[in-house]
């Protein structure tokens, strides 16, 4: 087991990609604390994550508001007495054209997917000692860009560059800092398009299928366990290939 008796913190853990980090974490022996917008998602989530013979903590946080994310971060310290591994995973993508964007919705989504990860970073590492590791889930957004999505693309550059320079400032504390760059991930967040749309994506990906989320989490297990310590600051994008091109 690549993370027997680690501790990791995964927001947005109740479903899609999170959840599908939570269960591989669990399954490489790694205690987890599942956080989310409601305690219920959270807790189903622990349960499943037990099954796999791990311990579990349920916390409800809205990772926008630093008051829930020091609160969430004091209390995965508390029971574990520790905390080896944040996975900064929660994320929103409302579709919007830029001409009707209201301040609001930048507003909105830079809080959740941004902001977010600045708040969440910091409480993390405070507590964090010399191994460990931060994955921040950024998107292929982050390099390419996507009608309607001006304000999360933006969000999503923005995780790339502060994992960078967090990358530099903790490296004195052996903290590696890291993001994943997913393409398109079949989730419930990740639904409504239309047949035809959906189609064309499957056909522009050379993998010619959609991501699930364990081929997000195989990633992140990776770059938070011992095998990628001397790996920080990187971006690793896992899209079968659809920015290739
Ligand atoms: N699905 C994709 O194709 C895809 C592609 C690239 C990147 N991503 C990124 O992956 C991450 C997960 O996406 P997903 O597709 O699993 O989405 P999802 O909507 O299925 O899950 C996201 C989770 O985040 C939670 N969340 C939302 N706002 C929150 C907040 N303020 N505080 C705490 N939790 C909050 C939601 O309740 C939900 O459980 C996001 O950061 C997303 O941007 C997804």
């Amino acid at each position: 087991m690549l993370l027997k008796d680690k501790v990791a913190i995964v927001t947005g853990g109740k479903q899609g990609i999170g959840l599908g980090i939570v269960l591989a974490l669990a399954k490489e022996g790694c205690n987890v604390v599942v956080s989310d917008l409601q305690q219920k998602g959270c807790e189903a989530a622990v349960k499943e994550a037990e099954k796999l013979g791990v311990k579990g903590l349920a916390v409800a946080c809205d990772v926008s508001k630093k008051e829930e994310v020091d609160k969430m971060v004091g209390e995965a310290v508390k029971k574990f007495g520790k905390l080896d591994i944040l996975v900064n995973n929660a994320g929103i993508f409302p579709f919007v054209p830029f001409a009707d964007m209201k301040e609001a919705d930048w507003d909105k989504v830079l809080d959740v997917n941004l902001k977010s990860v600045f708040l969440c970073c910091q409480a993390a590492a405070k507590q964090m000692k010399e191994g460990g590791k931060i994955v921040s889930i950024s998107s292929i957004a982050s390099i390419v860009g996507f009608e309607g999505l001006v304000h999360y693309c933006a969000s999503k550059g923005g995780i790339n560059g502060m994992t960078r320079a967090m990358a530099l400032e903790l490296a004195p504390k052996k903290i590696n800092v890291n993001a994943v760059g997913p393409g398109a991930i079949d989730t419930p967040g990740a639904q409504g398009g239309s047949e035809e749309q959906d189609k064309q994506t499957i056909a522009a990906i050379p993998w010619h299928r959609k991501g699930v989320p364990e081929d997000i989490a195989n990633a992140v297990v990776f770059l938070v366990s011992e095998k990628a310590d001397y790996i920080t600051g990187q971006i690793l994008v896992v899209d079968g290939g659809w920015t290739l091109r």
